[in-house]
């Protein structure tokens, strides 16, 4: 990852966090994706939750601009199989759900903005997926 890709990503993500209609985007999208993460959702209070994910990708971005992976770390714990039991291949919908709803809602996504977005916080959902 260059320098530039958390720059990139911090700012593409600045132009879209301040909207909860973001996360609303976001989270139809996600849970249109499987009738299993529907249901994993089905009991949980979505307006807390919209805001918990937003500063769960903060986690990401910050990571990428070279935090220390402790906040990640913890989240791979509550996501792994003695917690929410989230399988690994369902980071995939996840990424992708957010990628939709960042070239939807960011009025300057390009494709650049996209690549960088993969380089800088795939090796974080990494470190979350892997901790299953
Ligand atoms: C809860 C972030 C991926 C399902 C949470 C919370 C955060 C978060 C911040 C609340 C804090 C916590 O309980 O630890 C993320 C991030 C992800 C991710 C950053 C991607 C890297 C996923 C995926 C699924 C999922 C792929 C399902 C397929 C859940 C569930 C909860 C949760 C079921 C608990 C909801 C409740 O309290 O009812 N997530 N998550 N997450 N996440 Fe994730």
């Amino acid at each position: 990852m260059q320098r530039s890709d958390s720059d990139i990503v911090f700012q593409s993500y600045g132009r879209c966090c301040n909207t909860e209609q973001f996360f609303v985007d976001f989270y139809d999208r996600f849970m249109g994706s499987s009738k299993d993460i529907r249901a994993l959702f089905a009991n949980t209070d979505m307006k807390a939750q919209r805001h918990l994910l937003r500063n769960g990708i903060m986690q990401l971005v910050l990571h990428a601009r070279g935090m220390p992976d402790t906040k990640l770390r913890a989240l791979g714990k509550s996501h792994d199989r003695n917690g929410y039991n989230i399988h690994p291949e369902w980071y995939r919908l996840w990424f992708d759900a957010l990628l939709a709803t960042l070239r939807q809602h960011d009025k300057e996504f390009t494709p650049e903005i996209e690549a960088a977005w993969n380089r800088a916080i795939l090796p974080g959902i990494e470190i979350i997926s892997q901790a299953y």
